[in-house]
Order: structure tokens, then sequence, then C-alpha cells
């Protein structure tokens, strides 16, 4: 190689290490010409077989042939490694001065958000909260209730059966088996399970084979009330209920209307007015003989009230909601307007 050609290959060097524009780049043109195959590096085998005064004379000009590269690629490295850095340190800046992304909270449904209201009212009244099943025996929702065999609530068009009526009995002898229409059942799991008195209420949901509208769904809620003692009547049932209706909806009229249930004796329904109208509320009552003694009380000793509370009804009178099926759609705007 004669000294012409090394000059030419180190400006040529010189000129890709300033044309480099990534540090990618620069490594790709360092090892074009100084790497183990570099173009200078052969220049520097070759020398081998020079006679001795040529190679002195050319191996002092590629060591500074490869000093001069060195020096620039190294200036050149410094310069790439800033302007990286510059970047790097520009995306991840963090302004401490922004407001904080604070995350979202969720809020309790509006039924349940009522339930739990009207639960702290009769808690607040010495009531205790008990629980049942949802998939219940016939014998509970309806039988242990006073309902005769032949009730109309009880047919395929209103209940929802897990196992029909007339089914052989499972190893427990249950041959029925539904979705509680009611929460009443649990009056009778209560008044077993345990002595007089009884003051419960029980909140939870209920099942009917109906179909979705404006006014019913076919899973929604109740709370269930019962009180039983030695000397109830009617007068602590409405006391009862008027510390209900005025927690909740403050001091609107309300009126008892007579009605029939299976399980009390004399029925009524609760309906208050709003918007210029009556309006239904729950169903109540005192609670039948029959009932008393399927479950295993002296209905000569003792004896109460019992009431059923639709939740979902309520929470539509507090908040304005026309439309029942609003509270099963899960639509964000609409349950965000529920704050917690
Ligand atoms: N279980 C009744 C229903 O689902 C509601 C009801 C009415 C419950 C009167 C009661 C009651 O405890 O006394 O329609």
């Amino acid at each position: 190689m004669s000294a012409v050609d090394l000059e030419a290959l180190q400006a040529d060097g010189l000129r890709a290490y300033a044309e480099a524009q990534t540090l990618d780049a620069l490594d790709a043109a360092k090892n074009f010409y100084v790497g183990r195959r570099g173009a200078l590096t052969s220049v520097q085998r070759s020398l081998g077989s020079l006679p001795e005064n040529e190679r002195r004379d050319l191996g002092a000009r590629v060591n500074a042939a490869r000093a001069a590269l060195a020096q620039a690629e190294s200036q050149r490295r410094h310069v790439l490694e800033e302007e990286r850095d510059r970047v790097v340190l520009a995306a991840e800046a963090v302004d401490v001065t922004l407001p904080p992304r604070v995350p979202k909270l969720g809020s309790l449904h509006p039924v349940q958000e009522t339930m739990e209201a009207m639960v702290d009212v009769f808690v607040g009244l010495g009531y205790r909260v008990a629980t049942g099943p949802e998939v219940e025996s016939d014998w509970f929702n309806f039988e242990a209730l006073n309902y005769q065999p032949d009730h109309p609530a009880r047919s395929l068009m209103d209940t929802i059966y897990v196992r029909a009526p007339g089914a052989e009995a499972d190893q427990q002898g249950v041959t029925d088996l539904l979705l509680r229409t009611h929460t009443s059942p649990v009056q009778a799991r209560t008044m077993l399970a345990q002595p007089p008195p009884v003051y419960i209420v029980a909140p939870g949901r209920v099942y009917r084979a109906d179909i979705a509208d404006a006014t019913h769904l076919p899973a929604f809620h109740q709370i269930e009330g019962l009180a039983i003692d030695t000397d109830l009547t009617m007068a602590d049932l409405r006391g009862t209920l008027v510390e209900l209706v005025h927690a909740l909806l403050g001091d609107v009229p309300m009126r008892f209307r007579p009605h029939h249930f299976p399980f009390t004796e004399p029925s009524a329904e609760l309906d208050i007015w709003l918007d210029g109208r009556w309006v239904e509320l729950l169903g109540c009552g005192m609670v039948h003989p029959n009932v008393l003694r399927a479950c295993g009380y002296d209905p000569e000793e003792v004896q109460g009230f019992a009431f059923g509370i639709g939740p979902e009804r309520l929470a539509m009178r507090r908040h304005g909601i026309s439309d029942m099926r609003l509270f099963v759609e899960s639509d964000l705007r609409f349950l965000s307007a529920f704050p917690a």
C-alpha cells in the first residue's frame, strides 16, 4: 500500500466517523476501519512481507493513522453519548408540579346503599341481621309460610325451580328446590333456630320468572322483617314502619291498606303519598298462627309481625329513577351518578 492510499483510507475513516449519527453507526464504522478484519488492520498485517526499511516507514504511518482515527472516534462517541443522554433525560423527566392522578373510586350501588340505609334503621331499633340461602326448599319458601299446595305463586309461571315439583328426593330427602321467591323463608329458618323473642331483618336477593321491564326484574332484592314477642300488636308494626319511612323518605303521608298474604293475618300493604299519588311500598301483617306452629312456637304464648320491602322500588323513589332495568345494566354513566 502506498502512502497516498493510506492517507485516503484515513480520510475516509475520519469522514465516516464524523457522519455517524448514532452510536451503533459509529461502532459499525469503527469496525470497518480498525476492527479485526478492518481496512487498516489488513494493511498492518501486510507489513510483515515488506523489506525492513519500507516496513518501518509504512508501520509508522499506519500507527499515526490508527491514532488519528482513534482520537476522532472517541470524540465522536462523546458527542453521540451526550446526545443520547439528553434525549433519555428529556423523555424521563418528571414534572413534580403536575397535579396527582387520583384513581377513580367506586361507590355503592344505589340499591345496595338503600338496603344498607334501611338495615341501619332497624339495627338502630335493636334488630339483628339474619340470612338464608337463595336456593331454598319448597318447605321453607311456601309450606312453612302457610301457602296451600295449589297456591298460584307455586306454579312454574312465577317460581324458578331448580328441581321441579314431584322430582325424586335427593339423599337429604329434599324433593323440591327453587330459587327463593321472597325473603320470607328466613322467618321460618330463624324461628326454628332460636326461641322467642325474635327481632330480625333479612336483606337478600330473590328470584321470579318475570321478564325485565320498567318495574320488574327476574332477580331483585327484599328486606324481610320479623318481630316475635309476648305482647306485640299491630300498633307496634305501624310504629316500626313509620320509623323506617321517616328515616328514608322524610315526613311523607302513609296509609295501611288491607291485603292478603298466606303467612300473615291480618295482612296489609303500606302506601306512601308521592308525586300526587299513593305508591305501594311494602307488605306486612301479624304473623299467622299456622306459621308460628310450623316453626315450633306456641301462638297462645307469642305473637308478632312481619314485613317485606322491595329496596329497588324505594331506591327508585329516593333517586327519581323511572326504569328498574337501569339497576342491572352496569352503565357507568348511571352508576357514577351515585358517588360514595
Ligand atoms: N313475601 C312477600 C312478597 O314477596 C312480602 C311480604 C308481605 C313479606 C307481608 C312479609 C309480610 O313478611 O308480612 O310479596
